[in-house]
């Protein structure tokens, strides 16, 4: 099944996803497997991390062994093994990470400890587009809302970030205070299309054109008080003018700090990247020089492929870690 390709094996436990992933040469997909909590976590409304790392410990094996099935690879035929280190829950990351070494260390192979964030970018390479440094990253998840100059692997400066919430972590809460279940984000963005009246209930984020911050709890607030002013308010209104502001300003943000430095090639990941309003936004304000790279939908949320591609980078450059490489919850 190598047929001289280089094999890796992705391991991914930051929070609540565990997933094993099986990738050659880098961008093609071999088996990615994926066990989400989702059910464990959605009464408490949010992840517990105890519930995580419990989870994860039960599932990692039975998913490397599938994955390793899937791909049509046995042990042996595994050039590196990579595991998401950082950042994340203390507990969840080093099941992984743990899980990786022991491997690494049976089967003699180089081991990885991949950056989370770094690995969400690299997901558009799994599928056909080739890494082309520079680029902006814009990562917008339930735990991060960051916008990065990325100029080659392990070479990534922030050019702006939330000053408070997650933008993902605002679809949650929004979605919470409406009645809906978590997580928040599918919910608001198909009952946002089903909006009749589409008025702006909610003003713009931060407008100052030289401030590179996004914030999100100054708009779950209004949306609060404006529930609360009006209890009787339509639904899918308040969602459709909620997600408009939300999305607004990481659109104006990214294509700001891309013409800023000139940078022409855009890659957005994450778990609110699967949106479907922020793709028809981001198609129609491009300019047509400008190439704007956005995993399919599975490939955006937590997934083993994307640091198995993201470990590749490094193997292939000769880089690899220690067995005392150590988690880290921030990166
Ligand atoms: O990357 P991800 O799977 O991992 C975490 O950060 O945990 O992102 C999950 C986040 C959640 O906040 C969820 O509500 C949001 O992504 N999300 C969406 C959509 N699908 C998932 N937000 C907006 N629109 C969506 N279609």
């Amino acid at each position: 099944m190598k047929d001289g390709r280089i094999i890796g094996l992705g391991l991914e436990s930051s929070c609540d996803e565990t997933a094993a992933a099986v990738v050659a040469d880098g961008k093609d997909i071999l088996s990615n497997c994926i066990y989400s909590q989702v059910d464990l976590h959605s009464i408490y409304s949010g992840v517990v991390p105890e519930i995580a790392s419990r989870a994860h410990l039960e599932k990692i094996n039975p998913l490397i062994h599938s994955a390793l099935l899937e791909s049509g690879s046995g042990f042996g035929d595994l050039d590196y093994v990579a595991a998401t280190n950082r950042p994340g829950l203390i507990g969840s990351l080093m099941i992984g990470l743990q899980s990786a070494k022991t491997i690494s260390f049976a089967l003699g192979i180089p081991l990885v400890a991949v950056n989370h964030l770094e690995a969400h970018l690299y997901a558009p390479f799994l599928e056909g587009h080739g890494p082309g440094y520079p680029f902006m990253g814009l990562l917008i998840s339930g735990g991060n809302t960051v916008l990065f100059e990325v100029r080659g692997p392990g070479d990534m400066e922030v050019a702006g970030r939330t000053a408070d919430d997650a933008v993902g972590e605002s679809y949650d809460k929004v979605a919470k205070f409406l009645g809906f279940g978590y997580p928040g984000g599918p919910v608001i963005d198909r009952l946002a299309k089903g909006a009749v009246a589409r008025k702006n209930l909610f003003p713009k984020i931060l407008t100052d054109p030289g401030d590179t911050r996004f914030s999100y709890s100054g708009l779950k607030t209004a949306v609060i008080n404006y529930m609360k002013q009006f209890p009787g308010a339509d639904k899918a209104e308040v969602a459709w003018s909620f997600q408009e502001r939300a999305l607004e300003i990481l659109a104006r943000r990214l294509f700001a700090a891309a013409r800023d430095r000139g940078i022409k090639k855009m890659v957005v990941a994450g778990g609110v990247a699967a949106n479907s309003r922020l793709r028809e936004l981001l198609a129609e304000q491009k300019k047509q020089d400008e190439t704007i790279m956005i995993p399919s939908p599975l490939l955006c949320t937590d997934n083993a492929a994307m640091i198995a591609g993201a470990g590749y980078m490094y193997f292939n450059a000769g880089i690899s870690d220690p067995l005392t490489v150590d988690v880290k919850a921030k990166v």
